[in-house]
C-alpha cells in the first residue's frame, strides 16, 4: 500500500523562479525569502519521496479560455518545462509517474469527481517554481511528480469544500495503490495578491496568517471559507490558495471520504516549518510542512 507521508504548501511567483535561474537569491531583496526555505531543502533532502502529487494551477500556458478543465490529471512519462514568454526554464524535465496517475484517476472518477485526463502537457511556473524552492537546482528532480492542474484562472473555479474532499478522495486513492510508496502531496499558489485592477499590489498579512492558522489547526474551517472572503481578503488572485485543501484534505487527520464531519480520523500532523515573508514580487508567500503521524 502506498502512503502520504507529509504535505508542502507554497506560494508560486514567477520572479522567484527568475531570481533562481539567474543566481540572484543572496540579493538583498531575495535573499530573507529564500533564508526561509534553506530547512525545506535540508528536509526534502532527508525526507526524499518516492513521487510528489503536485497540486497547482496552469496560468493560460497548457490550457486557455478554448479549453478550461476544472481538475486535471497529468498522466504522461514527462513534463516539458513551459516557455512562458522568456524562454523554457532551465530546469530539468519533470518526469511522471503513469502507473500511479491511472489509478489515481480510476478511484477518484469512480468517486464522482470528473477528472481530465491529460497525456500532453507543458508545466508552467505553478509547477516548477514550488520544485525549485523545494529542491534548489538539481540534475534530475528527486522523484518522479504526478501534475495536477486547478481551475483558479477562469470563472467559475471550484469551491474550498470541493477541493478539501477531493483531497480526501485522492488519499483513498493512493492508499488503495498496491505498490509501497511513499508518496508527498503539495498544495501550492497563493497567498494574497492581486495582479491587476484597482486593488493590484494588495497584501493582507493578518487575514493570511489567521487563514494558515486555520489550515494547519481546524482544516474543515479553512475549507469552509466562502469565495468571497478569498477575493475581498486576498486579492482577486488569492483564491489559487483553495488548491491547498486539496493537499490538506489528504492529511491523516481529517475524516475519510463520505464520512460525517467530526468521525474519527488519524492523528494531527507535526508542523515541521512555517514560514511567511512580504514581498515577493506582487505576492506574499506563505509555506508550512507538515508530516503525517501514521
Ligand atoms: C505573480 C504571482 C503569481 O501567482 C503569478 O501566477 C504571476 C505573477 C507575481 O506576484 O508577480
Ligand atoms: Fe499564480
Amino acid at each position: 500500500m502506498a502512503r502520504i507521508s507529509a504535505s508542502v504548501f507554497t506560494s508560486h511567483v514567477p520572479a522567484i523562479g527568475a531570481a533562481i535561474d539567474l543566481g540572484k537569491t543572496t540579493e538583498p531583496y531575495w535573499q530573507p525569502l529564500f533564508k526561509g526555505y534553506e530547512p525545506s531543502k535540508q528536509w526534502m533532502a532527508d525526507n526524499k519521496p518516492d513521487v510528489i502529487f503536485l497540486v497547482y494551477n496552469d496560468h493560460a500556458t497548457a490550457f486557455s479560455l478554448e479549453m478550461i478543465p476544472t481538475f486535471a490529471i497529468g498522466c504522461a512519462a514527462e513534463f516539458t518545462p513551459a516557455d512562458e514568454g522568456w524562454g523554457p526554464r532551465p530546469v530539468p524535465v519533470v518526469k511522471g509517474h503513469p502507473d500511479l496517475a491511472a489509478h489515481i484517476a480510476q478511484s477518484v472518477i469512480q468517486d464522482d469527481f470528473d477528472l481530465t485526463i491529460v497525456n500532453k502537457m507543458d508545466v508552467d511556473h505553478g509547477l516548477t517554481v514550488p520544485l525549485s524552492l523545494m529542491c534548489g537546482q538539481p540534475e534530475a528532480w528527486p522523484c518522479p511528480v504526478i501534475p495536477f492542474a486547478v481551475n483558479v484562472v477562469q470563472y467559475p473555479v471550484p469551491s474550498g469544500q470541493r477541493c478539501f474532499n477531493l483531497g480526501k478522495a485522492i488519499r483513498k486513492a493512493i492508499e488503495s495503490y498496491d505498490q509501497p510508496l511513499n508518496v508527498q502531496i503539495w498544495g501550492t499558489g497563493g497567498m494574497s495578491h492581486q495582479l491587476q485592477g484597482a486593488r493590484a499590489g494588495l497584501i493582507n498579512r493578518e487575514w493570511d496568517n489567521a487563514w494558515l492558522d486555520k489550515l494547519i489547526e481546524d482544516p474543515q474551517a479553512a475549507a469552509s471559507t466562502p469565495h468571497i472572503d478569498y477575493v475581498r481578503e486576498a486579492g482577486s488572485e488569492g483564491i489559487e490558495l483553495v488548491m491547498w485543501l486539496i493537499a490538506r484534505g489528504a492529511m491523516a487527520d481529517v475524516p475519510a471520504l463520505g464520512a460525517p464531519a467530526g468521525s474519527p480520523a488519524g492523528p494531527a500532523p507535526t508542523v515541521r516549518h512555517r514560514f511567511y515573508h512580504v514581498p515577493a514580487s506582487n505576492t506574499a508567500v506563505g509555506h508550512v510542512i507538515l508530516e503525517n503521524n501514521v
